[in-house]
């Protein structure tokens, strides 16, 4: 069972590593952008709530994503969880360790992954992804190979966030530095953090972080 948090700004490319973990160790991946965007989509007054903080660029409440974890973990079990995009203030990373104490898990890893805001201003602008399979492409960095198709599942219907534009961009890096940045030191101090260059290509960011969960205690 190894547990992990990828940590780092908005387009630092969590997801994508996230999901190279799940597709080559077989780890569960918890991304709590991807509870709240399904929240949105149920048209409850949460959801509408949840949707106009996502397109601001702001933190849903503590309250609100917890739950939803809370939710995700009670009973679980696996290979290993990866927490993508969570936690993101210090209430978040108490209630985690928290909940994974509860369960008798502990973390193994914080993985840093430090890029500069400049690449994060062309990666968020090129992403697209499918909303059926949770695919995620880049028009310069990781196209599909047939323009408008998904190469995991095929579907057409390839989408673009809300949020992915320079203003809303702006508010979440601001929300990163503010609220989220303070969590390498929480666990830099707790011996949990390791650090990645994210600006590498994608194979060597996925090589670097595989290195950590086999070379370190986590092996
Ligand atoms: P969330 O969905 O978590 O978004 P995010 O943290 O802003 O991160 P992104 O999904 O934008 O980026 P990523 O790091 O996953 O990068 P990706 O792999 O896609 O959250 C959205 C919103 O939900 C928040 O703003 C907030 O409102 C709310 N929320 C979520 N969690 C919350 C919480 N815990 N508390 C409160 N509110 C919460 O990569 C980006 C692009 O770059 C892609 O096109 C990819 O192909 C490309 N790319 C990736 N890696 C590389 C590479 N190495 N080289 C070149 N290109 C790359």
């Amino acid at each position: 069972m190894t547990d992990i948090i990828l940590l780092g700004p908005p387009g630092a490319g969590k997801g994508t590593q996230a999901r190279r973990l799940v597709e080559d160790r077989g780890m569960v991946q918890l991304s709590t952008g991807d509870m709240l965007r399904e929240a949105r989509k149920s048209g409850t007054e949460m959801g509408r709530k949840v949707a106009a903080v996502m397109d601001s660029g702001g933190l849903v409440t503590d309250e609100i994503v917890i739950g939803l974890i809370e939710e995700k973990l009670r009973g679980a079990t696996g290979a290993g969880f990866i927490f993508d995009g969570f936690p993101r203030t210090l209430a978040q990373a108490d209630a985690l360790g928290a909940l994974l104490g509860r369960l008798g898990r502990r973390l193994d890893a914080v993985i840093e992954m430090r890029v500069d805001d400049a690449a994060l201003v062309a990666r968020i602008s090129g992403r697209y992804s499918c909303p059926d399979c949770g695919a995620v492409y880049h028009d310069e960095t990781r196209p599909t190979r047939v323009a408008g198709k998904c190469d995991d599942c095929g579907s057409e219907n390839l989408v673009r966030r809300a949020d992915d534009n320079a203003e809303s961009l702006k508010t979440r890096l601001m929300e990163y530095y503010k609220k989220t940045a303070p969590l390498i030191g929480y666990y830099y101090h707790a011996g949990d953090l390791f650090s990645v260059d994210g600006l590498a290509a994608i194979d060597e960011v996925a090589g670097a972080i595989a290195n950590i969960l086999d070379q370190s205690r986590v092996a």
